[in-house]
């Protein structure tokens, strides 16, 4: 008897076991939902509830019923891969109604660079552009810019940019045009104006010539 002693340890131990086994049956009975394991790993319940909820996507196919003319275009184009609703988001109530949901035509300035935006994390394969950051300049007496104006700039830019930047600089154009430019690094500089003689006046000679040779950066002017 010598040799169990003891026992009352071991004893203990299995009692122990006893009741981590009986609760982890409690909480197996009384918390896995009843449809679990029905058809695999998985609560075949979340199958009915899934299908209950309603259709956001319409699917390929049913785009092709009314756009047929869209999807032949799509079908010989650079995303041909691409489904209608992955630019044009979730579209059964247009569907179900066109007459009365008619979506909106896509930013291209937001919904390109949602695909196309670099990343490391994409397959070298893939199209990729970084989007760069604009800044449009102007100077003028008050140093800002008018909303009217804004809006403008927006419509023009965004079907190519999605960073738009606005800055306004106090001042006589030369001047303060030039001090702004002059340290700047990485840029494409494009300067604007309508006509021989705005562009003279905005753009005096010798100012342009001092920009010119001074800025190391590309300067690209364009007028009409
Ligand atoms: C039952 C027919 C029908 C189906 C199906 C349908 N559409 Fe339309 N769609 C229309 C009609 C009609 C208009 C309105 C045209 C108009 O008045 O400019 C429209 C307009 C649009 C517009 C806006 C066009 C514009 O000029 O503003 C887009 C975008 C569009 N549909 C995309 C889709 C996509 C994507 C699908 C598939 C998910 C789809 N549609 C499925 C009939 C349909
Ligand atoms: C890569 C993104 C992309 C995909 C994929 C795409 N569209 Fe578009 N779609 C656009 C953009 C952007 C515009 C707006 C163009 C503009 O503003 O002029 C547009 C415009 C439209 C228009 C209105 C102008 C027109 O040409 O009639 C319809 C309708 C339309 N798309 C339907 C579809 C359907 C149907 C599909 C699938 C077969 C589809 N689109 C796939 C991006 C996409
Ligand atoms: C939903 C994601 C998605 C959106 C949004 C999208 N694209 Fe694409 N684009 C793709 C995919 C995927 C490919 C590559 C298809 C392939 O390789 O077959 C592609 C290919 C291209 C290509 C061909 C590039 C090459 O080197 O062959 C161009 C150009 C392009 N897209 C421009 C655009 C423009 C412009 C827009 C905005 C109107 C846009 N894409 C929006 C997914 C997208």
């Amino acid at each position: 008897m010598a040799k169990l002693k003891d026992s009352e340890h071991l004893l203990r131990l299995a009692a122990v076991f006893l009741v981590i086994f009986l609760s982890f049956l409690f909480i197996r009975t009384h918390f896995v939902p009843k449809s679990f394991g029905l058809y695999g790993h998985y609560r075949a319940d979340a199958l009915k509830e899934i299908t209950a909820r309603p259709m956001a996507f319409a699917g390929h196919q049913a785009c092709a019923e009314c756009h047929d003319d869209v999807v032949k275009t799509k079908a010989v184009g650079k995303h041909a891969v691409v489904n209608c609703e992955a630019c044009h988001g979730a579209l059964q109530k247009h569907v179900e109604d066109p007459a009365s949901v008619i979506p909106q035509l896509p930013d291209t300035g937001v919904l390109c660079a949602r695909c196309h935006e670099a990343n490391l994390a994409k397959p070298k394969a893939f199209p990729q552009l970084s989007t760069k950051k604009v800044s449009v300049i102007q100077v003028n007496e008050t140093g800002k810019w008018e909303d009217s104006q804004k809006h403008k700039f927006i419509e023009w830019l965004k079907g190519h940019y999605s960073a738009i930047h606005f800055e306004a600089l106090r001042g006589d154009s030369d001047n303060a045009l030039f001090d702004y430019l002059f340290k700047r690094k990485n840029m494409f500089l494009v300067m604007g104006a309508y006509g021989r003689t705005s562009l003279s006046q905005f753009f005096k000679r010798s100012a342009a010539d001092l920009l010119l040779k001074t800025i190391t950066q590309p300067i690209f002017i364009a007028h009409h």
